[in-house]
């Protein structure tokens, strides 16, 4: 039978694994396999992204510079434009960008050009992983009838399954190998299959009956996400209307060592999981009729943030007797999470727009990020890149206010307090000692 043909070769680390698409998700993955001693190869559209990888650097942040070239020295790891090299591969996996339309609804066209890749090149003996995250049945409904028109046969010839990605960029104690694997395979042959080629690189696999179970646990965990951030939001907002220090009152609920789970407040939700994956759960949902309001509902909320600090911005300089237009105002950090230099959907974008459209005069500090573009989506208050400003002291005293729109780790806040006349603080990256020590006045989301 081809599972065990397939196992057997994921075992004795025969298995030369192939990976399309070398992001945020792909190349850690590649890398660790090749790390394991497997033989990986990286196929790539971005020719750029390709001879980086053949030429031993990495620019994935997560992924060290020197892990690549000793595993690319070794003949381990290699990066490819050439798809006619996916045949030589006994398992592909998938991990292509899944953005939204400008509809809101889901893009599966990168998985399907990855796909018809494949398809030209099957043969007995494969086994198909899907990881990007994608809405229910995209495995089964989508994928297994386009590699089933090449005439080969599920569990004769070749085997299919889903395993939805976790990796959280930026964080250092969870990373590819010890962050639990779900798997879910088109057939029990399938599933226990890519149970065992994971297994051959993550601590603990949890396999489950179908595709479809695989694909709704991914998007049931960032649709948790968003709905409990957008919970956070909505109390920062009425903690504000009230007066009330929510950061406080959250720290005081996290005391409850059962039955509670701290979510924190922000300048809105952003990167490519969180904003966009819920709406892969609505769509399919509305196929079958039904309604998934706390999805809609967290986005609601979580996109009307940005807005917020506009308003949060605009009653710091009211009270200095200052108008939003010509006044000089600092973004500190544009990533949309701490220590990482992703910007995809960072409310940090929707932020410059909004106080551009308004007047002022915008800069940012980033140390992660040297330039901001602007697509369609950001483009009334001009669309030339900006690029981030030392943060001297010299700039700190002229602006008129700084928002910390993301709390990366290597600022010196302390100096910013004393800088700084006004500060908007959307991530609580002042504690209580900066704040009572600071000469600028703060406001806290
Ligand atoms: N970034 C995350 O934190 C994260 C976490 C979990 C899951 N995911 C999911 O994983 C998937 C990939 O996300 P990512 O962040 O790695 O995206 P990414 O944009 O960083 O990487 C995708 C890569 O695929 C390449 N690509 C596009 N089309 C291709 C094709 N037809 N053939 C070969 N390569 C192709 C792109 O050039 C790019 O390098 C998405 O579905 C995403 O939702 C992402």
């Amino acid at each position: 039978m081809i599972k065990e043909q397939i196992v057997q070769l994921i075992t004795q680390k025969r298995a030369r694994i192939g990976v399309i698409g070398l992001g945020y998700v792909g190349l850690p993955l590649l890398v660790e396999f090749a790390g394991n001693g497997f033989r990986g190869t990286g196929f790539e559209v971005d020719e750029d992204k390709a001879s980086q990888i053949n030429a031993g650097i990495s620019y994935i942040s997560d992924v060290p510079e020197g892990k690549v070239k000793e595993l690319v020295d070794a003949s381990l790891l290699q990066a490819t434009t050439d798809f006619a090299q996916l045949g030589a591969c006994d398992a592909l996996i998938i991990c292509v960008p899944t953005p939204l339309r400008k509809t809101k609804e889901p893009d599966v066209s990168y998985i399907l050009a990855a796909a018809e890749e494949i398809k030209k090149q099957l043969r007995r003996g494969q086994l198909i992983v899907l990881e990007s995250t994608t809405y229910p049945g995209t495995t089964d409904e989508m994928l297994l009838p386009m590699f089933e028109e090449t005439g080969l046969k599920l569990d004769e010839d070749f085997l299919l399954a889903f395993s939805p990605e976790r990796v959280d960029p930026g964080n250092p104690q969870f990373q590819t190998h010890n962050i639990p694997k779900v798997v879910g395979g088109v057939t029990p042959d399938s599933t226990e299959c890519a149970a065992s080629l994971y297994s051959q690189i993550v601590r603990e696999v949890h396999a489950v009956s179908s595709a479809r179970v695989a694909e709704t646990a991914k998007l049931l965990e960032n649709t948790f996400r968003a709905v409990n951030i957008g919970m956070a939001n909505e109390m920062a907002r009425l903690c504000y209307a009230l007066n009330i220090d929510t950061w406080e009152v959250i720290r005081a609920a996290a005391t409850k060592p059962f039955g509670f789970m701290p979510f924190y407040p922000g300048p809105g939700i952003g990167g490519h999981c969180i904003p966009l994956d819920p709406h892969y759960l609505s769509w399919k949902a509305r196929q079958h009729g039904f309604d998934s309001r706390f999805i809609g509902l967290a986005e609601e909320v979580n996109s009307r943030m940005p807005e917020h600090v506009i308003q949060l911005v605009a009653d710091g300089l009211n009270d200095e007797r200052k108008a939003m237009k010509g006044s000089n105002v600092l973004l500190l950090g544009v990533a949309y999470k701490k220590d990482i230099d992703d910007v995809r959907e960072s409310p940090a974008l929707s932020i410059i727009d909004r106080l551009r459209t308004k007047g002022a005069e915008v800069r940012y500090h980033d140390p992660f990020v040297k330039e901001v573009r602007f697509d369609d989506a950001h483009t009334q208050g001009g669309d030339e890149p900006i690029m981030s400003v030392p943060l001297t002291d010299d700039e700190l005293r002229a602006t008129d206010c700084l928002i910390i729109v993301t709390d990366h780790s290597s600022i010196d806040y302390k100096r910013v307090c004393q800088l700084a006349p006004l500060i908007v603080d959307t991530r609580n990256a002042l504690n209580g000692d900066l704040r009572r020590d600071s000469k600028a006045r703060i406001i806290r989301l």
